[in-house]
């Protein structure tokens, strides 16, 4: 196994996916792996799946995973859509010592950004920019400069309606409550202009399962900002994961 291959792994609020990835050319080395997110999320369960996935693929070297929440040093802070038993655990050194092999752990946003800013929508776009993460919840990234503001959270701000911006527009709340897309298209546009008029970005990027099928909701956006579905789709997450555990090993520039 060479320098530059990680596995990466996405732990998202339906599945838990992983693959091998080539950090230079950012590509996935063998086809995704999806193992369905054990309910509850706890702990024991997830850090099983997790092990599950690493045999599966027979790795033995290091691992990148994007959490669906604030990581800060390894450590989960925040579990909007996972189990709270995760809140305060080191979650890089936990799996760690469970896998035997060196983990790195991020937040799955961040994750996806690293991957559409170096491979994807993002490339040579250098001003601000920002990658929303559509699905169980809401997910937010901010580039400025191709520099990233980690952990911005930006799924959690409430809307003119008082309404959490996550519980209004995520994807699950539009399968949750039925909604065909030009209704959820509605819903989601109110939150990108909220955002636009926030930060100014010069380019929006969507990621998440919603990015494969723009022409349902694209017609519901009227929004002052250009915006680009995210090049890698589901794999960013992956990819992303993997970047992030290479740029804490420091091969950055082998
Ligand atoms: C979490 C974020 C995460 C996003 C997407 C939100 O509920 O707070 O940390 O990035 O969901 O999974």
């Amino acid at each position: 196994m060479g320098n530059r291959e990680i596995l990466g792994i996405d732990f998202g609020g339906s599945g838990i996916k992983g693959a091998p990835v080539d950090t230079k050319k950012g590509k996935l080395l063998a086809e995704r792996h999806r193992i369905p997110t054990p309910s509850p999320s706890d702990i024991e369960s997830v850090s099983g799946t997790i092990c599950q996935l690493i045999d599966y693929f027979g790795w033995k070297g290091p691992v990148g995973i994007g959490f669906p929440s604030v990581v800060m040093n390894g450590t989960i802070k925040t579990a909007a859509n996972i189990d709270k038993s995760w809140i305060g655990v080191n979650a890089q050194e936990l799996l760690s010592k469970k896998t035997g092999l060196p983990v790195f752990i991020v937040n799955d946003a961040d994750a996806a950004g690293y991957a559409e800013m170096k491979f994807g929508a993002g490339r040579d776009v250098n001003g601000t920019v920002l990658l929303v993460t559509v699905g169980t919840g809401i997910g937010s990234v901010l580039f400025s400069g191709n520099r990233l503001v980690a952990n911005t959270e930006l799924g959690h701000i409430f809307l003119d309606n008082g309404i959490e911006a996550e519980s209004y527009a995520a994807d699950s709340v539009r399968e949750t409550e039925n909604m065909d897309w030009t209704e959820w298209g509605a819903r989601f546009n109110k939150y990108l202009n909220e955002l636009q008029k926030l930060f100014w970005p010069e380019l929006i990027i969507i990621g998440g399962g919603v990015s494969k099928k723009p022409e349902r909701y694209m017609p519901a956006l009227s929004i002052n900002t250009e915006i680009k579905m995210a090049c890698l789709k589901n794999d960013a997450g992956i990819i992303g994961a993997a970047l992030a555990a290479r740029k804490a090993l420091k091969r950055d520039d082998d």
